[in-house]
Order: C-alpha cells, then structure tokens, then sequence
C-alpha cells in the first residue's frame, strides 16, 4: 500500500509527553498563584490607597520568572526526556518490523525472539514467531510432497520409457504382452494423478454440504468392495447406527472406501477379519475400521497417514495403492472438521477411527 509520509510515533509520542508535562506545569501553578492570592498578605486583592494592588504586583514580580524558569525547564525537559523514552519504547516494534520484512522478503526461518518478561510488544513478537514457526513447517511439507509427488509420478514415466526402448531395439517382441504392461503402468499412473487431485480438492473445502448418513455411506464402500475381499476370504462385519453428518457425499464415501479397502489390502494373507462400525458419540458421531493384520508398533503406525508413506511390507501385492490412501482420509476429515486416530489393533492389524461433528437435528 502507498501511504503518505507521516509525522512518526516517535515524535507523536514525545509532543503528547512533552505537551501533558507542560499542562500539568501550568494547572499546578495556575494553583499556587490562586493560593498565594488568598494568604499572601496584600495579595488577595485588596486595594491599597491610591488605587492599586500593592500585594499583586510584588507577587507577580517575583513568581512569574520562577514560572516561566520552570515552565521552560519543563518544555525541555519533556521534549528529550519524551524523545528518549519512546525511543526505548518502540526498539520492539523496529524489530518486529523488521522480522515481518524479511518474512515478506520470503525468509522464514528468522525469529524475532524478544527478550525480556511479557508485555504488548512480547505477546505479539511470540504470536509473531508462532506464526512464522507454522508458515515454515507447512511450506516445508509442501515442498517435501511436491518432490515426493513428482518422484513418484515419474516413476511409471520412466517405466514406460524403458518399455518402449525395449520394444525399439527387439521389434520381434510379443507386442501384446507390452501393450498389457504399458496399459498397467498408465493405469497406476492416471490413479496416482486422480489421487493428486482428490488431495487438492479435499484440502479447498470447497464442497456444498449435505446431511447424509455416515452408516449408509460405510454399507456403500463395503457392499463395492466385497468382492475384493471375497478374493482374499475375507469377511467384513458392518455395525451401524443412524449417524447424521453434514458434509460432501462423495468425500466421505471415499474416505470410507479408502480405510476398507486398506483394511482389506493389508490384512493377513487369508481368513482375515474386517470390522465396519458406524456409531453415535455425544455431539459426535465416528467410523471405527478395524482389521486383523501383521503386529503393527506405535511407530510406525505415526508415520502412516504421511503422503507416500507405506508401511514395512514384506510381500507387494498388485493391489499395493500409491500411499496417498490415508492422507486423503485425513484431508477429508480434517475439511470436515473431524479427526482421523489410527492405533495398533491388540491382536496385529490396525484401528482407524474417524470422528465427525454430528449434523444438528433435522427440520425444525
Ligand atoms: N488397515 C491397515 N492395516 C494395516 N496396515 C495399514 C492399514 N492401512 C494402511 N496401512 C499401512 O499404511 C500404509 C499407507 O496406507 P495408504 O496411505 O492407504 O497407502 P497405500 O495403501 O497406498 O499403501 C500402507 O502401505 C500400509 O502399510
Ligand atoms: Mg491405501
């Protein structure tokens, strides 16, 4: 913003000292006068023969260059005295100015970090620092997901490339089986930039809300992949109350199907279990998906949700995803103001637990 050039707070600061001083001098001697006047003898204006005020004008003789002495040591005074002080004041604020200079100059990592016990400039230096600490720790993991996502879309990228210089140089080659292998890396490829996208839109909250049920939904995602787990004999449990949540439709079914088909995936190799609960909390409602599953730690159950992030897995299945599963969750949940807890099943497996805001009752 252009702004014309002002006095400074400084100088405001000063003239407002230096001109309450020079006030406070003159009520206090506008006081004295008035009290010399009355108990001064002659002063208290009694006329002396001749016509005029014999005590007055002794008085005024000898006070008024006292007074004006005073008052001028006063002005001066109050101009430097004021000068000095709001400078110290205000070395804060030439510091936090500078900080949000450089913040705007694109450096982050510089705190102001004032010293000192708390006061007005301290507070907002600390709020100052906190919100610089949270721009550079997201602008951090932006760019850690933007070098994952490229690391990982150029994958199939360069996969393809080899193929077709393989199918280059040995034109003899069965061409059906390297267009089935082109079409499968493509196919990863376009899940990976669908899945991309899901994350953008997910984190835009930019999505019309409407009451839906969380139970219905979690039926959905179970019903289209029970033929999934039908393959790798499993069985699927599904619990439901009625639970009204106010949020996208195909958010949540996607987030659902997300956590069923991970339970379904990364569960043991044969008769596993899966459990679908949908539930009704004070103010709340959740989805718990539960699995049977390889002994998982605290640990490494916390880095899970992380973009890209897959689990210690011996044995890679076809259907292993692009490790954007969970971190879709969590985008979704989080733009639907919930929360997404993952634990460690007792028993191997995992506990995931979405919980939502429940919707206010219906009509009025
Ligand atoms: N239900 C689950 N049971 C066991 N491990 C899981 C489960 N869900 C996710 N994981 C682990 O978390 C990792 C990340 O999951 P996700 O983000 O969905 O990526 P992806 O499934 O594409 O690998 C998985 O690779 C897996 O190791
Ligand atoms: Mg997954």
């Amino acid at each position: 913003m252009d702004r014309a050039p002002g006095p400074s707070v400084r100088l405001k600061l000063t003239l407002s000292y230096a001109g309450f001083l020079i006030l406070a001098g003159i009520l206090t001697f506008a006081v004295v006068w008035m009290v010399l006047l009355r108990y001064v003898p002659g002063g208290n204006g009694i006329r002396a023969p001749g016509g005029h005020f014999p005590g007055q004008e002794f008085l005024l003789r000898s006070f008024a260059p006292a007074v004006g002495i005073a008052l001028g040591f006063l002005l001066v005074f109050g101009f430097l005295g004021g000068w000095i002080l709001a400078g110290r004041m205000l070395v804060p604020l030439s510091r936090i100015t500078d900080a949000t200079r450089r913040a705007a100059g694109g450096s982050l990592s510089h705190r102001i970090r004032l010293p000192g016990r708390t006061d007005e400039f301290r507070e907002l230096a600390d709020a100052f620092d906190a919100m610089l600490a949270r721009l550079e720790a997201d602008v951090a993991e932006q760019q850690r997901f933007a070098a994952n996502a490229s690391h990982e879309l150029r994958t199939p990228l360069a996969i393809t490339q080899t193929l077709l210089d393989v199918a280059r140089h040995d034109p003899g080659r069965d061409t059906a089986e390297l267009i089935d292998r082109l079409r499968a890396v493509n196919t990863r490829a376009i899940d990976l930039t669908e899945a991309l996208l899901l994350l953008s839109r997910a984190g835009r909250r930019s999505f019309t809300r409407e009451r839906v049920d969380l139970s219905l939904i979690a039926e959905e995602a179970t019903e289209t992949l029970l033929p999934l787990a039908g393959e790798r004999g499993l069985t699927i449990q599904t619990f439901g109350d009625l639970t009204p949540v106010l949020g996208s439709y195909a958010l949540l079914l996607q987030m659902t199907t997300n956590l069923v088909h991970n339970a379904i995936v990364h569960n043991l190799p044969e008769r596993g279990t899966v459990w679908v609960t949908a539930s009704v909390l004070p103010g709340a409602v959740a989805l718990t998906v539960a699995n049977t599953g390889e002994e998982l730690t605290a640990d490494v159950v916390s880095t899970l949700v992380e973009p890209f992030q897959r689990g210690t897995q011996r044995v890679r299945t076809d259907d292993a995803g692009v490790g954007l599963g969970l971190a879709i969750v969590k985008s979704i949940t989080r733009a639907h103001d919930g929360t997404l807890t993952l634990a460690p099943r007792s028993g191997g497996g995992l506990l995931a637990t979405v919980q939502l805001p429940a919707a206010p009752p219906a009509g009025g």
